[in-house]
């Protein structure tokens, strides 16, 4: 058959009105655009990357290396290697103090997969499910892939980017299955204390039909006096309906290896258990021999990356807290900060067009030669997120061409 007969007489492609809901992730884009500009030879700093920009510990490399050296290539258990189960089960202990039992973990190819096929074991067609904004770019999408309709409620810089315990008090129905709370938070990077998630909890209480989905997959980046209170801890008597997200990409650098878990109440493991049977099988054999080594003995990885991350977030608070414009609230965990840029908005560029909202001054900050990502994808403007999960000098030289492009508008 010649490529005219293909072109000719195949019918075009319909994707699925599930496909038809949602969009490609706007951070990915924006991701995959900084590369493409960069790779033309385009002068731009990049800083809307969402990885760390160090590479995987050695001693986790090196597991990943033996494993296939040592043939532990196959497909393992649809919930992991044992070690692995083990390794994680004694992490959470150590991080939070709480025992749990290998019924209680799923595994996923990164916690993004988890976090799908948790909202896919548990949503029915309208089943409501509330998301603090400015959230994640991924879960109003992964709500309405799955039939959910996301209950967006608007958490501003004055609150500290936290939801209160009488927003959710309002907007709970008889329809909310979950609440999807992300501690510490992208793109905020704010931080609950305990006492904040506490009084979450004591509305929840009140409400036995909901359930919390905490993505804590930024636990080890933090700023403060002490690490961020799983909500696990907070909340115990939550236990029996909270499914507490985590995984390797950022606190050991290796979000390339794709894997994540699900800590919760048996039955919702084993509803997801079954799922990822039939989607994955298993994460990769070899993924998990190098999960088990990074989180098995010392982390000081995540100590190392934390103070590097901190001196960063310093030094890009105090670059952007000059910038007459933008109002920035120094993160408390993650990688990111998310300056409000209401004072640059309604400026004229230099070629006369105006400012309108967050995303025309993103796109200006690119043909000014650094990526950010407007707040719009966040679900909350106007702002921009940027990363500082880059180099120290790359970052100073971004800060130094906002700086730049915000001296331009009149
Ligand atoms: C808030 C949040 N949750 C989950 C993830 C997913 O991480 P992964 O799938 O790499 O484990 C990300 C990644 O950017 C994230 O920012």
């Amino acid at each position: 058959m010649s490529m005219a007969d293909l072109t000719t007489t195949a019918a075009p492609f319909k994707p699925s009105a599930r496909v038809g809901r949602i969009r490609p992730s706007p951070s990915t884009a924006a991701a995959t655009r900084a590369g493409e500009l960069k790779a033309a030879g385009v002068d731009l700093v990049d800083l809307t990357v969402g990885e760390p920009d160090m590479d995987t510990p050695s001693v986790a490399a090196e597991a990943g290396i033996a494993a296939i050296r040592a043939g532990r290539t196959r497909y393992t258990p649809v919930n992991g290697l044992p070690e692995l189960r083990r390794a994680i089960l004694s992490r959470h202990a150590a991080d939070t103090g709480i025992d749990r039992v290998e019924a209680e973990i799923t595994l996923g190819g990164g916690g993004k997969h988890v976090i799908f096929s948790a909202l896919m074991a548990a949503l029915d067609p309208g089943d409501e499910v509330i998301i603090p904004a400015p959230y994640w770019v991924s879960y109003p999408d992964m709500v309405m892939a799955n039939d959910g309709t996301p209950i967006i409620l608007t958490c501003p810089q004055e609150h500290g980017f936290r939801l209160t315990p009488g927003q959710l008090e309002a907007a709970i129905t008889p329809r909310t299955r979950w609440l999807i709370l992300n501690n510490p938070g992208n793109p905020t990077g704010a931080v609950y204390s305990r006492a904040e998630l506490a009084a979450l909890g004591a509305v929840l209480e009140a409400h036995p039909h909901v359930w919390v989905l905490a993505d804590e997959i930024y636990d080890s980046i933090w700023f403060g006096e002490a690490a961020p209170v799983s909500f696990a801890a907070a909340v115990p008597h939550m236990r029996d309906r909270t499914l507490i997200v985590n995984g390797v990409s950022k606190s050991h650098a290796m979000t390339g290896w794709r894997l994540g878990w699900g800590l919760g109440p048996p039955p919702l493991i084993r509803a997801i258990n079954t799922l990822q049977s039939q989607m994955s099988s298993c994460p990769s054999s070899v993924t998990q021999m190098a999960a088990v080594a990074a989180l098995s003995g010392p982390q000081d990885f995540s100590e190392a990356s934390r103070a590097v991350y901190r001196r960063r977030r310093d030094l890009a608070v105090a670059a952007l807290a000059q910038v007459p414009g933008l109002s920035v609230t120094p993160s408390e965990g993650a990688f990111y900060l998310f300056p409000n840029c209401a004072g640059l908005i309604g400026r004229e560029r230099p070629d006369g067009a105006v400012i309108a909202n967050d995303l025309d001054l993103v796109v200006f900050f690119l043909e000014q030669g650094v990526a950010t990502i407007h707040g719009a994808a966040y679900g909350l403007s106007p702002h921009f997120r940027l990363s500082i999960a880059t180099s120290d000098a790359l970052l100073a030289e971004g800060c130094a061409r906002i700086a730049a492009a915000a001296a331009l508008l009149r």
